[in-house]
């Protein structure tokens, strides 16, 4: 079997290490010997060790219309040219393995129809929480378990920020600034902070979770950056840890999935997943919760995951069962405003007589019944911490809107929601 490779980066480079530290024991295991065939990158003077300069090439043909290149393994990363290059490499029958999530997330279903009008496979374990195997286990140990709901820290950036803020006390700012120091942030952070990384993370796991489509565009998504250490402290008083989570669940037979920052209780299993790990529960009635954990990130842990995925294919061969994922069962999303949550808001108030009264008046005509109030004072200033009973999103949205505008309030409201209080899901 013959491996081509487009990219040869951090990722690319661990792949081509497994391939040869492995390959006896893939033969031995599989009855396949895989070798590996071209290689695509952008600058062919590099070197590239353990790849054979005459198999590394600037001319995408070489790797796609090689009619010996039976799987194509791509990680290049970046939505153009990769596309189109596993659109070709699809349309002439070669398997596809991919760990590009930003194009699986915007993509996955029109390359998934591709790969099956084709014959071909198409994989991407790697796209979503490296070398933690969540999508095999979705997509083949719990097939028949009916999954209602995925939970997951699947950014270890902001895993780690989160981590060291409640600590050590840090600032977002010194936090970011440490994950920068350590290798666990970009250079630009933007789609780890703000939320966008897991979000085509969390479509990609929803799609599979819930054999439907479900692409980036559908997935609501709030980042880290207006969170502060008080926030984190107020948090820890109340007996909880703030993470990013990706939340997914079925309501009423409709996708809700979603990713915000969120108070977890301190005895919750996601509340003691620390670092840059990741973490993903799965929940069905049959199983109850799977928790999976471990890197998130990282060449050789990626590549893994590609390995696997290569692994999974040379499974389908003659006659075997396990062949695409499937996302054609046409579930509608569900309207955000109608997901029911608890809540934590923090706000600055002008301390004068009858602002707790006015505010809490706000919550009750929403029918939100307020379960704690933490107040401290501040000069003429107060600083309130509620936590809110469960209730629908959209109501919560009114009352903050008319909270804002009472004329107490000072500065903007922090909301974040927390896990497991009362949010309604479907049960199987
Ligand atoms: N690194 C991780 O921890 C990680 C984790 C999960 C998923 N992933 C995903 O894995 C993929 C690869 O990531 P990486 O970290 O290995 O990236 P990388 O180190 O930047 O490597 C990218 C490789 O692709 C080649 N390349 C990029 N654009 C190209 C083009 N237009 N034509 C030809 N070659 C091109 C580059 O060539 P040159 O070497 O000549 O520049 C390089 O060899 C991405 O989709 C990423 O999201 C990475």
């Amino acid at each position: 079997m013959r491996i081509g490779l487009l990219g040869c980066g951090t990722v690319g480079q661990a792949v081509v290490r497994m391939l040869s530290e492995g390959g006896a024991t893939i033969t031995r295991a599989s009855g396949h010997r895989l070798e590996l065939g071209p290689v695509l990158v952008r600058d062919a003077s590099r070197p590239r060790p353990g790849v054979d300069p005459a198999l590394i090439t600037t001319d995408p043909a070489r790797v796609l219309e090689d009619p010996e290149v039976s799987i194509v393994v791509e990680v290049m990363g970046g939505l153009d040219p990769a596309l189109g290059y596993l659109r070709t490499a699809l349309a002439r029958g070669a398997s596809v393995v991919t760990a590009n999530k930003q194009l699986l997330a915007r993509h996955g279903p029109e390359l998934l129809t591709a790969a099956r009008d084709a014959g071909a496979e198409l994989r991407f374990e790697a796209s979503a929480c490296a070398a933690i195997p969540v999508i095999k286990v979705l997509r083949e140990s719990l097939l028949a378990a009916e999954i209602t709901a995925v939970t997951g820290i699947v950014n270890g950036t902001t895993n780690f920020i989160l981590t060291e803020m409640g600590r050590g006390g840090l600032s977002y700012e010194e936090a970011l600034a440490r994950a920068h120091e350590l290798g666990y942030a970009e250079a630009d952070p933007t789609e780890d902070v703000g939320g966008a990384d897991a979000a085509a993370k969390l479509a990609i796991l929803s799609s599979i979770a819930f054999h439907s489509r479900v692409l980036i565009d559908d997935v609501p998504f709030e980042g880290i950056d207006r969170l502060e250490a008080e926030d984190m402290e107020h948090a820890a008083s109340l007996g909880f840890v703030i993470k990013l989570l990706g939340v997914a669940r079925l309501i009423g037979g409709a996708v809700s999935a979603r990713v915000y920052p969120a108070l977890v209780p301190r005895g919750h299993r996601l509340a003691a997943i620390g670092g840059p790990d990741n973490a993903v529960l799965l929940e069905s009635r049959a199983t109850r919760e799977i928790m999976l954990v471990g890197p998130g990130a990282g060449g050789a842990e990626t590549a893994s995951a590609v390995i696997a995925d290569i692994l999974s294919i040379l499974g389908t061969h003659q006659g075997s069962f396990l062949h695409n994922a499937l996302a054609d069962a046409g579930r509608p999303m569900a309207p955000p405003g109608g997901v029911v949550s608890s809540f934590y808001l923090r706000m600055s108030v002008a301390d004068r007589p009858g602002v707790l009264a006015r505010i809490a008046s706000v919550f009750g005509d929403e029918e939100l019944s307020i379960r704690t109030v933490v107040q401290s004072g501040a000069g003429d200033e107060a600083r309130l911490v509620l936590i809110i009973h469960s209730g629908p999103e959209d109501r919560m949205e009114r009352a903050l809107e008319r909270v804002r505008s009472l004329g107490d309030v000072r500065g903007e409201p922090v909301m974040i929601r927390v896990l497991g209080s009362g949010e309604g899901g479907d049960r199987r």
